[in-house]
């Protein structure tokens, strides 16, 4: 079969010209990249950036496109967040930057510099992964660490949320075995303060 179509389009040709554009749709420029770490000098190539990670100060070589999900799981050997979707859709990636939850994989590690960045791997000692624990709450376990992230920040700021603002504040993080209901109990029972 002739690789040259009756557009005069090759297959080839059109996979090459598809990925430049999904490369040039990526791309961030130095003036993005000045413009999410003030005062960081970033042309091209690989730069050293610091970080707060769960209280320790931290340094990561990072290009303008690098995610804080790539830092965390394939530099700082921090593997709770996922990359289930990296468009962030699951929830999966989620951490706190400066006590905000972000998806760290649509996170630029750049925009991160010099911030306070929480992840699950901080929380072993906190009630969250213990109601979890308590309630079942969790089966292949990949979407938790997600989601007690997510429930830590939602609590810090709705201590006494209703059922109905639980369902709305935690619906950016998906269970793909279904653990909705006991996740809900999970953190019922943490507002009810049992
Ligand atoms: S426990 Fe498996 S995806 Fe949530």
């Amino acid at each position: 079969m002739s690789q040259q179509s009756s557009q005069g389009v090759s297959r080839r040709g059109f996979l090459k010209g598809s990925g430049a554009a999904v490369a040039a749709s990526t791309v961030v420029s130095s003036t993005e990249a000045e413009a999410a770490a003030p005062g960081l000098q970033v042309v091209s190539g690989e730069t050293s950036i610091t970080m707060k990670v769960n209280g320790k100060s931290m340094t990561a070589k990072v290009e303008p496109r690098t995610t804080l999900l790539d830092v965390l799981r394939y530099q700082f050997d921090l593997t709770g967040a996922k990359p289930v979707s990296l468009d962030g859709s699951s929830g999966a990636s989620t951490v706190l930057v400066g006590g905000k939850a972000v998806m760290a994989s649509t996170t630029l590690a750049l925009a991160v510099a010099r911030k306070e960045v929480t992840t699950c791997e901080s929380l072993g000692g906190d009630v969250v992964p213990a109601a979890f624990v308590e309630h079942d709450a969790q089966q292949c376990g990949f979407c938790t660490p997600g989601f007690v992230v997510a429930v830590r920040a939602f609590l810090n700021r709705h201590p006494d949320a209703t059922e109905e603002q639980i369902r709305a504040g935690l619906n950016g993080n998906i269970c793909r075995c279904g653990t909705y209901a006991n996740i809900l109990q999970a953190v019922i029972s943490l507002v009810k303060g049992n």
